[in-house]
């Protein structure tokens, strides 16, 4: 399987393609990394330096891609954080160009925009860009909960209106929707939820709460999900493991005391995570 992945770089620390290359090589997925910024940290320490990378540069990369005639070998695009508005022509015409060398390539789109404690994290224009534009042209999205809400202007904070809102999304192009930090006052203390919905159903998987908030988790999370699910097509299955293994890599990102996701100290749970949690049928 090769995946495109058009996604921020960071020197130290692990968010982005920087979160992401390494646990898909783990599971033998072959990845074409193509950068949109290369920054010596993630933007959470209030300083960084390095460029972002121009759209026409990041085009220029995808292009020379496709002149080594490799797009009707792409099995997936997969794009994050966008950092501008011009990302966003850049990654939808190489969708485009990728479906047409491939039509049965699929692109997740991972909408980017905050979360529930901090809010909404990036520029005005990008929710815009990404509810009118970029949404509608996936197959799979991987919103947090709070980014659920904001892209299809609901408060899902239940089973029932999550999976109401998955549905508008839904509504507004892509088939399966994996909504990650699922919360609500009525599940267990100390739990937290990850959401799959397609047209085949919707399954829930439930995992201790950690005392801990990694940048990268919904990273890792949207890489592994959607290369499980590509491969298999099945999303409940997919939703397992990757929860499984996500659990497993901030469980001893939480032992270490370090606060970047100890991504390369984890290596073996990727392909094979030491708890097994399953996901339950919900609709
Ligand atoms: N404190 C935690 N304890 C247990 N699991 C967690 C915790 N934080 C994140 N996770 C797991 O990681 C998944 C993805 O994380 P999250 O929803 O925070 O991504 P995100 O909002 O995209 O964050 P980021 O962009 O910073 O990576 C969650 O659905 C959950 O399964
Ligand atoms: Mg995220």
């Amino acid at each position: 399987m090769k995946i495109l992945s058009i996604q921020s770089a960071v020197a130290f620390g692990h968010v982005g393609n920087s979160a992401a290359v390494f646990p898909l090589q783990r599971i033998g997925v072959e990845v074409l990394p193509v950068y949109t910024v290369n920054f010596s940290n993630h933007t959470g320490y209030g300083a960084w330096r390095g460029p972002m990378i121009d759209p026409s540069d990041v085009s220029e990369v995808i292009a020379g891609i496709e002149d080594r005639g490799v797009f009707p070998q792409i099995d997936v695009i997969l794009s994050g954080y966008q950092g501008g508005e011009g990302i966003g022509d850049v990654i939808i015409d190489a969708v485009a160009r990728v479906k047409a060398a491939n039509p049965n390539a699929l692109y997740a789109c991972d909408p980017v925009m905050g979360n529930a404690k901090s809010g909404c994290f990036v520029a005005p224009a990008i929710p815009v860009l990404l509810r009118e534009r970029v949404v509608p042209v996936a197959d799979i999205i991987t919103p947090n909960q709070f980014e659920l809400g904001f892209l299809t202007d609901t408060e899902p904070d239940t089973i029932e209106s999550t999976l109401a809102s998955a549905d508008l999304a839904r509504a507004m192009g892509p088939g399966t929707i994996l909504v990650t930090s699922v919360e609500r006052p009525d599940a267990e203390a100390d739990t937290i939820e990850m959401m799959v919905v397609t047209d085949a159903g919707a399954w829930v998987v439930q995992t201790p709460l950690l005392p801990m908030k990694a940048n990268g988790s919904g990273d890792v999370t949207a890489a592994l999900f959607t290369a499980h699910f590509a491969r298999s097509g099945d999303a409940s299955a997919a939703l397992a493991r990757t929860a499984s293994s996500v659990f497993d890599l901030l469980a001893k990102t939480l032992e270490s005391g370090e606060r970047e996701l100890q991504l390369v100290e984890s290596q073996e749970f990727y392909a094979e995570p030491r708890m097994q949690f399953t996901a339950r049928q919900v609709r």
